[in-house]
């Protein structure tokens, strides 16, 4: 009813202030046409108008907040100023602030909603490189689903996700918000994220526009320090960093978001070759590109342009539609386009993809669609949407170890002691990212144990240390509550602000005397049951060492304590693999799997004297190898691999080999593994690495149950950018790779002939 009132003086505003507009409107133009109508309409500052996007009061994401203080919303929205607001929500608030566009200013478009939905609304799930840890595409798929369902009925209608930057820098404290070092695996999440927050169709209430970011190359910031240079080879962003951006393109992502570094000595947004020939022309993408948080005036700061004019002017050109909060768009351009520097027709490509977007959004069908106070009440926290949360999050939990078969945990122990500075907290599990999830809602990993223990159980609780300081004074309190327990849960890690933007570590280790704590505790002679709560990889190798069973959760949100339990107590059993490699040591950064050869490949097994070990590609003082590899997890079950086969011995660059494999659940669990399938293309004109992701498919296998699985490769499977940068196949040897991760593998071979 409110809705319809709504909708009701939308329309007689609209056709007050737009009559011709509307009168062409009613003989049903095209998107296009009305989309021209509307710009022949509009003056010059009310199209920079639309090309600018304001944070709102409240969650404030970066350094700026208003260029004049005086100025209010209101006034800026019923002056045309601004095109939305990003970062607030509520439907009743939402729906305030589009009225005033709609009935107040002149032209009355309507207003976007942005926000950082990254894992989650208000029903906070798994954080991206924990749900990349599942492999489970369907149910990353729903948990964007039950992210854009919930937040767009508090009025959001554009989401800054997903985020795809590959990376393999752990220091680097945005890589918890993405889905790991590997290309092939980040393009098949971008693909299940953008699904999920679009859908078949945006004007659809439920679904809002996806806007995939950072284009590109953000995740290889030097030294991990967030915002820091960036410097790759072409062959690399083709092979490495570009892959998802294009899987999210080719999934319909609306828009996309430049980041903030620069590559090749150009920040990207004002990257003409980057944002136009590659994104626009190459990758075809025709969709709305919004700048990052300031990141226009940025370039006077990186230095490729001396002032504010020359950053507005570079940037437009450059392809940068949206000026998020460097305010030079709405101050800068309408000046450059009087003085005859910047060809206005710059400034209508841009707004005419903004435009676009708010039609396909349905916004001037009805500009209150994403506001509706009933389906906010319903859907904010809804139990359904619990349910995802949680299903997501027992999905994304890895087993790292699990010696002598401690875990699965009894439900009837006499007393389980939970210790750990993340052992009963709340606020923690939101993780980064996560601003509109409030803080006393998620379930304490505490809450969760004691929800699944029995009746009888004795739950006890010590929070043995701080999250980062020195201080060992609790650990004697911490020391006695172990030695009153069957068993002790120790709960550690790193807090929400560890990671995340601007949230780069140099060591990556338990912080603060967390690791002593373990120690110390270990000592007791209890069986101990470490669960790590933290965004990227650490350094673990005493825990490796030292500990039995070792479950990494990363950090999963509302749910966290009762998926926690769910896999402690068995009643899920665990089928997450990493997403990315953790190191031994920070030194061995950047390690990935899917490195080179060398020329000088080290193939020793480490037994001899460490002054020997000279003339390989090594280390003097540790292993090459990580700590644990791509693609590793365990389960509660075990599976077998066996009868590896290859369809035929030679194929034609026309042709397509099937590789078969019979996985076996050998165990006494039911249980999900990941079978992977990996590639080496041996000889090429460029080197290729030693291993290629190529394909994986989850399987549920129950207890003795066995499966062939089949997996098909094709001539896009070989294909790799050649040394012209042509992509192609180049015949030759290839091995391919199947097994439970990116080390246990079974191995054969087959050759391409032409
Ligand atoms: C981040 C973006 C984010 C934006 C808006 C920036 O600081 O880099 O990822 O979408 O803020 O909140």
């Amino acid at each position: 009813m409110i809705n319809n009132l709504r909708i009701g003086l939308f329309t007689c505003a609209f056709t007050l202030t737009l009559s011709a507009f509307s009168q062409q409107a009613k003989q049903k133009l095209s998107v296009d046409e009305k989309i021209d109508a509307l710009i022949s309409k509009m003056t010059l500052e009310e199209k920079v108008g639309q090309l600018n996007i304001n944070v709102g009061e409240t969650i404030i994401t970066g350094p700026t907040m208003y260029t004049s203080t005086s100025e209010r919303f209101d006034d800026l929205i019923r002056d045309g100023k601004i095109t939305g607001l990003f970062n607030v929500h509520g439907a009743a608030y939402t729906a305030r602030l589009q009225k005033i566009a709609i009935e107040k200013s002149r032209l009355g478009i309507p207003l976007l909603f942005g926000a950082d939905i990254i894992h989650g609304f208000k029903t906070v799930t798994p954080i991206p490189l924990g749900e990349a840890a599942s492999w489970d595409m369907n149910a990353i798929e729903q948990s964007a689903r039950m992210a854009a369902k919930e937040s767009t009925s508090a009025g959001i209608n554009f989401n800054f996700a997903p985020m795809v930057d590959i990376s393999r820098e752990p220091r680097w404290g945005r890589i918890s918000e993405g889905s790991g070092e590997d290309s092939y695996l980040g393009s098949r999440i971008a693909t299940a994220r953008v699904k999920g927050f679009q859908g078949n169709n945006l004007a659809d209430p439920t679904t809002f526009a996806a806007c995939v970011k950072h284009f590109i190359g953000y995740g290889a910031a030097e030294a991990g320090r967030d915002y820091n240079t960036v410097d790759f080879s072409k062959r690399a962003l083709y092979e490495t960093y570009l892959p998802p951006f294009k899987a999210a393109i080719e999934a319909g992502a609306a828009t996309v978001m430049p980041s903030f570094n620069e590559l090749d000595g150009q920040p990207l947004t004002g990257n003409k070759h980057l944002l136009t020939d590659l994104l626009r022309n190459e990758l075809k993408f025709n969709g709305m590109i919004v700048s990052d948080y300031g990141a226009i005036g940025e370039m006077i700061n990186h230095g490729t342009a001396a002032n504010g004019k020359e950053a507005a002017q570079l940037s437009l050109e450059a392809g940068t539609d949206m000026d998020m909060m460097s305010y030079l768009y709405l101050n800068e351009v309408p000046n450059l386009v009087r003085a005859g520097k910047l060809d206005v027709k710059y400034v209508d490509a841009a707004v005419r993809r903004v435009l676009k977007l708010k039609f396909d959004l349905g916004l001037f069908d009805n500009p209150y669609l994403y506001s509706d106070v009933n389906r906010e009440k319903k859907e904010i926290r809804s139990a359904e949407n619990l349910a995802v949360a949680r299903d997501m999050a027992k999905r994304s939990i890895v087993l790292l170890k699990n010696e002598g078969k401690l875990l699965p945990l009894k439900k009837n122990y006499k007393k389980i002691a939970v210790i750990g500075p993340l052992a009963d907290n709340k606020e923690d599990m939101n993780g980064s990212w996560s601003f509109f999830g409030e803080t006393q809602h998620p379930v304490s990993i505490v809450e969760g144990i004691k929800s699944k223990v029995e009746k009888g159980t004795e739950v006890l609780y010590h929070t043995g240390c701080n999250l980062y300081d020195n201080n060992t004074d609790k650990f004697a309190e911490a020391v006695t509550t172990a030695n009153n327990a069957d068993v002790v849960i120790m709960v550690v890690g790193e807090s929400a602000v560890m990671n995340g933007e601007g949230a780069s570590r140099s060591d990556i280790n338990l912080p603060g005397v967390q690791q002593q704590l373990v120690e110390i505790i270990a000592k007791t002679g209890k069986p101990v049951v470490v669960v790590l709560i933290n965004g990227r990889p650490l350094t673990l190798e005493w825990i490796d060492q030292h500990i039995p069973s070792i479950v990494e959760s990363w950090t999963l949100g509302s749910e966290a304590g009762h998926a926690v339990a769910d896999v402690l107590f068995g009643d899920y059993n665990p089928s997450g693999k990493l997403p990315v490699t953790f190191p031994r040591s920070v030194g061995q950064i950047p390690i990935y799997y899917n490195h080179k050869n060398t020329g000088r490949p080290y193939g020793g097994n480490y037994s001899e004297p460490a002054s020997q070990r000279v003339y390989s590609s090594k280390y003097r003082d540790i292993k090459n190898t990580p700590l644990y590899p791509f693609g590793y997890g365990l389960s509660y079950t075990s599976f077998e691999y066996s009868d590896m086969n290859l369809s035929v011995p030679k194929i034609s660059a026309n042709e397509k080999i099937d590789v078969t494999i019979t996985v076996k659940n050998t165990g006494a669990y039911d249980g999900e593994e990941v079978v992977q399938l990996y590639i080496r293309d041996l000889v090429g004109s460029v080197t290729r690495p030693v291993k290629e992701l190529k394909g994986f498919q989850k399987v549920f296998l129950k207890a003795g149950e066995s499966k062939k699985i089949i997996f098909t490769l094709s001539a896009n499977d070989l294909s790799f950018y050649r040394a012209d940068m042509t992509w192609g196949t180049e015949r030759g040897q290839f091995d391919v790779f199947v097994g439970g991760s990116s080390e246990q593998v079974l191995k054969k071979s087959f050759e391409l002939t032409n």
